[in-house]
């Protein structure tokens, strides 16, 4: 399969990619987007056959279930089940955050498909506020089932350039709108008997989720509830170390060693080093987190060694994600 990138930077080229996107899907086929989040690889969501294609494309496991993109809010009741004690909690959610970055998990209506949900008797939903993403779905006026557009247990992609790296050959179609703005993925929280809980650290903090209510931090349970949870997800090729204290790291003799800083790029016996954000602007930070963990992972080295962030607000996001990097 050959795969094509179209630019969506003007209104005419926008029209076309949206045109092609909705002619693809339409057909049952798959086509990767930017969300305002990652780029997520899309297909029909009530299609069974057409989401089966997103898990051979990414080689992902069938019991990792996918988060539904809705055209609007007025799709929810379609899909999901709210019942009475979680409808206040649940509207006030979606009136704060959506479209954005907030996926919720709720109980699933009989016409999401079973692929989609792994079994599950829960589906999750977002909407999703990027523009390019959001005149694709309003044209198809059907649900996306999007994951992140990379290979299964990679990091996800922040560009189309990321999306054709992971995916070349194995989707027909990539909308390229450059960087997206959060750089990770959405904040997941599962909603119960008028209670949150954060299955996923994301852009929208746990201190913003709190003016809502109680949150609980999600556990893994005995059965997998996020997959995104699995310890070694978000995964470089090369091993990554996480240090509170980079300055005082020294690489072993003959050793190629990276650095991924926050916010100071030092100097001396690295071969390669980021920083996240110069100014220590957290935002910046997390925009710019899977662009340089890619990037040190293509510089042929043998260990990625990042330090720590404070662990409050977004930090707490983008430290989830280095830990899962760190860990195999
Ligand atoms: O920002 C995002 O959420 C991006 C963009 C494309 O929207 N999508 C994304 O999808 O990160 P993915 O598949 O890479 O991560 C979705 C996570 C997985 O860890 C999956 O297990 C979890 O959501 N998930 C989906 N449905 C679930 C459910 N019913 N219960 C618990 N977790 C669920
Ligand atoms: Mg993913």
């Amino acid at each position: 399969m050959k795969t094509r990138v179209l630019p969506t930077a003007s209104a005419q080229e926008l029209e076309v990619a949206i045109a092609e996107s909705v002619d693809l899907l339409r057909r049952g086929e798959i086509v990767a987007l930017p969300t305002e989040t990652v780029y997520g690889l899309a297909a029909d969501a009530l299609d069974a056959i057409a989401a089966l294609k997103i898990f051979e494309a990414k080689e992902r496991p069938k019991f990792d279930p996918l988060i539904v993109h809705l055209p609007n809010r007025g799709w929810l009741s379609r899909l999901a089940e709210v019942p009475p004690e979680d409808a206040t909690l649940v509207g006030a959610l979606a009136d704060q955050y959506w479209p954005g970055p907030l996926t919720l998990i709720l109980q699933r209506t009989r016409i999401v498909p079973d692929v989609v949900t792994a079994g599950l008797a829960t589906v999750a939903v977002r909407v999703s506020a990027h523009p390019v993403f959001a005149g694709v779905v309003a044209a198809l006026a059907r649900p996306l089932a999007a994951p992140s557009a990379n290979r299964f247990g990679r990091i996800s992609p922040t560009t189309a350039a990321h999306v054709l790296t992971e995916l070349d050959g194995r989707v027909p179609l990539i909308l390229d709108a450059g960087a997206t703005t959060h750089g990770l993925e959405s904040t997941i929280v599962a909603v119960r008997s008028g209670r949150m809980e954060m299955l996923r650290p994301g852009p929208i903090t746990i201190e913003a989720l709190r003016k809502h209510g109680e949150v609980e931090i999600g556990q893994v349970r005995g059965r997998l509830e996020a997959p995104g949870q699995m310890r070694s997800h978000y995964a470089p090729r090369t091993p990554l170390l996480l240090l509170a204290d980079i300055s005082s790291f020294r690489a072993p003799a003959h050793q190629r060693c990276g650095a991924l800083y926050y916010r100071t790029r030092g100097e001396g016996t690295f071969a390669q080093s980021r920083s996240l954000s110069a100014s220590g602007d957290v935002r910046e930070a997390a925009s710019n987190l899977f662009r340089c963990l890619r990037e040190l992972d293509d510089a042929n080295l043998d260990l990625i060694v990042a330090e720590t962030i404070p662990e409050h607000g977004l930090g707490s996001a983008i430290m989830d994600r280095l830990r899962r990097a760190a860990a195999r």
